[in-house]
């Protein structure tokens, strides 16, 4: 089984992914890592995230590439994921990868931009997961506080509109809903009853 969970930064889709992983005993990749792994290589070798050929390069040796830094995480690497993300040449090394990933026994919970429409277009369930901007942007402002960094709310309401907009707006592989994919709108719901209205979705379309 294959699930595909795609939306934009800050939906939940992450925590939401892996707990329906969890449920469903299957495996999970945060597709937005490979990105962020990518970036991160870019910017700890001092290179511009947008030198295309740098970009390819590291996305290249992805299966070589930690994944498990938390510094993947950080603002700085979030941004860096966006820009190499709008690289098709990018984009094809990643592919595999996911597809890999993806057709291993017992399937798979993919989570990220294009698994729907591009990664997993036969994926058996699509989830298309959003929640209003200013609460994605609440709850990333109060993730960065738990973290202990210094931030403010409107530099990070500020942050994800510019990285929507890169992430929606790109020639290649832009930020959509599948056309047969579930929309499911977070803004009101807590984990457990997200969790609870993905597994609805899901056991019925099993
Ligand atoms: O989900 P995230 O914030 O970790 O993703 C980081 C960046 O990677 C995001 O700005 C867009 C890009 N990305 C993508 O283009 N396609 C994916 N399947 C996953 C992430």
């Amino acid at each position: 089984m294959i699930i595909a969970v795609d939306g934009p930064v800050a939906a939940g889709k992450g925590t939401l992914a892996r707990r329906i992983a969890a449920h469903y005993g299957l495996q999970y990749l945060d597709t937005g890592l490979l990105y962020r792994a990518v970036g991160l290589k870019l910017l700890q070798s001092g290179k511009d995230p947008s030198s295309a050929t740098a970009a390819v390069e590291a996305a290249a040796g992805i299966s070589d590439i930690s994944l498990d830094d938390p510094a993947l995480r950080n603002e700085e690497t979030g941004n860096a994921a966006s820009i190499v993300a709008a690289n098709q040449e990018v984009r094809n090394a990643l592919l595999r990868f996911q597809r890999d990933v993806a057709k291993r026994p017992p399937g798979a919970v993919l989570d990220g931009r294009d698994i729907g429409t591009v990664v997993c277009p036969d994926a058996d369930v699509k989830l298309f997961v959003t929640a209003a901007a200013d609460i994605r942007a609440q709850r990333r402002y109060e993730e960065l506080v738990a973290k202990g960094e210094t931030v403010d709310y409107a530099a990070v309401l500020a942050d994800l509109h510019r990285r929507d907009d890169r992430d929606s707006n790109r020639g290649v592989a832009p930020l959509k809903k599948a056309d047969d994919a579930y929309l499911l709108d977070t803004s009101k719901l807590d984990i457990e009853a997200a969790l609870d209205a993905a597994c609805r979705i899901i056991d019925g379309r099993r």
